[in-house]
């Protein structure tokens, strides 16, 4: 069942989605060069915990930290390290909130330095995937055709959808159904409903869609070493307009 938001329980995710882009805005402020990843973490709890928010992956089924950090050829899921960042790479955060019972979850690709063009344009068509998708999240619509807004966009630029992992419904639970794949013909699935809230995540690799995960049972990456890039909103369907949740200004 995808459940549907109250009024009430919209402006708790609001405040969850501001923590989120906030403390995210932080991370990403002190992305450079030389950094270790593991200072990103450490940036990233005390930005949530500041905000009166509590770190959503930590914990969750084991994971040990507040943000994702893949670079490069990893997809998702990167757990933070002593590896220091080098000028060249692209790093892909993804934080989560928990506040006042209330889920917020968003990602960002961004480059370390200065990029090669394939990575700038891989990162650029990326986040436009996401927007698209976003785009079709309108009450009446159906499920797949954000799906479909996704593939359509990475494909015609010569790239390709990770099938692997998902988007999803969000709430009282980081995970909530429905399931919202990247890919997939448009039509299909449930119509889409002002309330709903879903997180809405583009993973897309510049080579082939296939991705494994590594034996720390965490990182993903693609199985023919190419770079990928993820970007992530959580976004509430509404009578109109998409309200993206995961924003800093509201
Ligand atoms: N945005 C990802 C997701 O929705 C991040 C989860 S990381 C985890 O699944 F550690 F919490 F699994
Ligand atoms: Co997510």
């Amino acid at each position: 069942m995808i459940l549907i938001k109250s009024a009430e329980e919209i402006s708790l995710m609001r405040v969850a989605g501001r923590i989120v882009a906030e403390a995210l805005e932080k991370v990403k402020a002190a992305v450079a060069p030389g950094i270790a990843t593991s200072e990103l973490e450490e940036i990233a709890e005390a930005a949530i915990i500041e905000r009166g928010g509590t770190p959503a992956f930590k914990g969750y089924r084991g994971y040990p930290a507040s943000i994702c950090v893949s670079v490069n050829d990893q997809v998702v899921h990167g757990m933070p390290s002593s590896r220091k960042l080098r000028e060249g790479d692209i790093l892909s955060l993804d934080l989560g909130v928990n506040h006042k019972g209330y889920f917020g979850d968003m990602a960002v690709t961004l480059p370390v330095g200065a990029v090669t063009p394939q990575a700038k344009k891989l990162i650029l068509v990326t986040r436009e995937a996401l927007m698209l998708g976003i785009g079709q999240a309108r009450e009446g619509n159906r499920l797949s055709d954000i799906s479909h807004a996704v593939q359509e966009h990475a494909e015609a630029n010569g790239f390709s959808v990770v099938r692997m992992f998902v988007g999803h419904g969000i709430g009282r639970a980081l995970h909530e159904e429905p399931q919202v794949p990247n890919f997939g013909p448009p039509g299909m699935g449930p119509r889409l409903k002002a309330g709903m809230a879903l997180a809405i995540e583009p993973m897309i690799n510049a080579g082939d869609w296939k991705v494994r995960v590594l034996a720390d049972g965490w990182t993903a990456v693609t199985s023919d070493g190419s770079l990928s890039a993820h970007f992530e909103h959580t976004v509430l369907v509404t009578r109109g307009e998409p309200e993206i949740l995961t924003e800093t200004g509201h």
